[in-house]
């Protein structure tokens, strides 16, 4: 038996903020923000767009990259903080956009870290042999959830999408997922949330005022806790492996922020080898990782067999790192 990534795809919407336009909004400047981010533009979708139809375009690309049609996926799972709506799950709206046959579709949440939860899932369900070929998308709207007031966070932020397909095949025994460490501490939540909107915090004027339905976080603690999180755990899954830094081809961490992208990637020993393009995007949530896979894998760079060491972190606190073979 043998599991493989076979297609990428990712997509964002046109529309593109640039930081002088963010400078008309709030008290910032393009030069603050490229020396603390990184960031020079992100794209923002249009108010009439859904995450799903972010998650369709990304879904539709990396299923024609695969070489498949919308009749060969069996299981379409979906990452997002930014769902259409509570219920029916993104993915149900997505499997109807492509035109997936009736399948197994449901949404998952662990905000940036959400592909890389996505993808110890589906590797399992695969392995169990109870699918074949999967769907992963990771895709929010995150400008719907923005604080537009608030300039720490509003200049984050930017609307995408990214799927892959995951294909188990019953020849040969290549599995590209090589080891991991999948993890969350809920005890420090707090430092970053949407706190309104679900059963504890019912819709209400008081929320809207408050910016309850509206990303909050404390900026320097995630910064220092993302660091951490991701480097220990880049470094964990290196030794579950026996696989030292210079084994490694690429490495891709969660693009939330240039400095935090290179302290990880100083920690772990990979600075000439990690993938940047959070300049162009910002942070995209849970499609961060999967931007940065389809740009590697149209651009050629990267080759049968290659290991791929991807890390990211999120609000829950959730964070992740998993060593990939191409
Ligand atoms: O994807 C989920 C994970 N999210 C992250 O990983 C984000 C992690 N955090 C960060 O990326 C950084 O903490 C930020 C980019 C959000 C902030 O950068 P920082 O270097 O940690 O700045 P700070 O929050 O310590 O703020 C420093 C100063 C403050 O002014 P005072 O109090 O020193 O006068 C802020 O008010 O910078 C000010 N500031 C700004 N100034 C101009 C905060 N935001 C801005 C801004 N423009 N946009």
């Amino acid at each position: 038996m043998g599991i493989r990534i076979i297609g990428t795809g990712y997509y964002v919407p046109e529309r593109v903020l640039t930081n002088s336009d963010l400078e008309k909004i709030v008290d910032t400047s393009d030069e603050w923000i490229q020396s603390r981010t990184g960031i020079r533009t992100r794209h923002i979708a249009e108010e009439s767009t859904a995450t799903s139809d972010l998650a369709m375009h990304a879904g539709q690309r990396a299923i024609e990259n695969a070489g498949l049609t919308p009749a060969d996926i069996d299981l379409v799972v979906v990452s997002t903080i930014t769902p259409d709506s509570p219920t029916p799950s993104t993915a149900t709206i997505v499997q109807r956009k492509l035109g997936i046959p009736p399948c197994m579709a449901f949404d998952i949440e662990a905000a940036c870290t959400g592909l890389l939860y996505g993808l110890d899932i589906v590797h399992a369900m695969l392995a169990a042999k109870h699918r074949k070929t999967a769907l992963l998308i990771g895709g929010d709207k995150l400008s719907g959830v923005t604080n537009w007031t608030d300039r720490s966070t509003c200049i984050l932020f930017g609307d995408a999408a990214s799927a892959l397909v995951v294909q188990r095949t019953d020849e040969g025994d290549e599995d590209f997922y090589v080891a991991s460490e999948v993890s969350a501490n809920g005890y420090e939540a707090g430092f970053l949330q949407i706190p309104g909107f679900g059963s504890a915090c019912p819709p209400s004027q008081e929320g809207i005022d408050a910016h309850a339905y509206t990303i909050q976080m404390n900026g320097p603690k995630t910064f220092q806790m993302a660091v951490i999180s991701m480097s220990n755990a880049c470094r964990n899954v290196m030794e579950k492996a026996h696989v030292t830094h210079d084994q490694i081809s690429w490495a891709i961490a969660h693009q939330a922020n240039d400095r935090i992208i290179s302290a990880v990637a100083d920690r772990v020993g990979i600075s000439d080898r990690i993938y940047r393009n959070v300049a162009r995007f910002g942070n995209t949530s849970s499609a961060s990782i999967g931007i940065c896979l389809d740009e590697l894998n149209r651009s050629g760079q990267l080759k049968r067999g290659d290991l791929i060491l991807t890390a990211a972190f999120g609000a829950g606190l959730t964070w992740a790192a998993e060593l990939l073979r191409w």
